[in-house]
């Protein structure tokens, strides 16, 4: 079973950082989950619509320029980092799984999934394109059928996983709450990954596993790569 850094090791370090992505690298994980917003011509690396609860600012990241944005910090200690910043921070040495929070033009993803692979050390392979969207991602997969993309639910649908095989997406992310041994299997027999988030705790760590899902999307990589050892040995 994989491990993804939940916002990169967010347990450790203020989420979605290039803080957090060191701690994330530095406990060998396969992949960092980042989250990301377009706003005015540029990519950035953060989970909230809303800045209050990151920032201690009023008002919605949406309504900032992109020159007001690079001033804030994270939990007072942390810059927002672009998403162009963050792929030449990671630098190819794990995998970065992109979720798409807001409607980020298909154009200026591009933009850095190509200097991603030219200029940060990355194979196509190691890029993932997740969303809760499944209409976004299936504008990407037109405009770029290589790129692997993962299908997010935050439920268990009536057809279980069709909905990624529909999307031919590599993988599908489901929330814990509603992860079954039918939808994982399911899953499996239409060939996608099933990854599930947000998985911090030993009991669950240990369901899933038996489930056979293939990765967890975990804020403590250190501690759940720890419950995995003591799985496997
Ligand atoms: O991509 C998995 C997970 O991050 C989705 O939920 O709200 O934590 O971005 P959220
Ligand atoms: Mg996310």
């Amino acid at each position: 079973m994989i491990l993804w850094a939940h916002r990169g090791a967010s347990y450790e370090a203020p989420e979605n950082t290039l803080a957090a992505f060191s701690r994330a690298m530095d406990s060998g994980v396969h992949g960092i989950e980042l989250d990301v917003y377009a706003i005015d011509g540029e990519r950035f690396v953060f989970h909230d619509r809303y800045l209050e609860r990151l920032t201690a600012t009023p008002g919605r990241l949406k309504d900032l320029t992109a020159e007001q944005i690079k001033h804030l910090k994270v939990f007072g200690q942390q810059s927002i980092p672009t998403l162009r910043e963050a792929l030449a921070h990671i630098n190819g040495h794990c995998h970065v799984n992109i979720e798409l929070k807001g409607d980020v033009p298909t154009k200026e993803l591009l933009l850095d999934v190509d200097y991603a692979l030219e200029h940060a050390n990355f194979n196509p392979e190691q890029l993932l394109v997740s969303s809760f969207n499944h209409h976004w991602l299936q504008r990407l997969k037109k405009r770029r059928p290589e790129i692997k993309i993962g299908a997010l639910s935050a439920s268990c649908p009536l057809s279980y996983c069709y909905f990624a095989e529909e999307l031919q997406a590599f993988s599908a992310h489901f929330a814990v709450d509603f992860v079954t041994p039918e939808l994982v299997e399911d899953g499996h027999r239409r060939g996608l990954q099933v990854y599930v988030y947000t998985v911090d705790g030993q009991h669950d760590i240990e369901e899933l596993h038996a489930m056979g899902v293939d990765g967890i999307f975990t804020n403590h990589p250190a501690y759940a790569q720890n419950v995995i050892a003591g799985l496997t040995t």
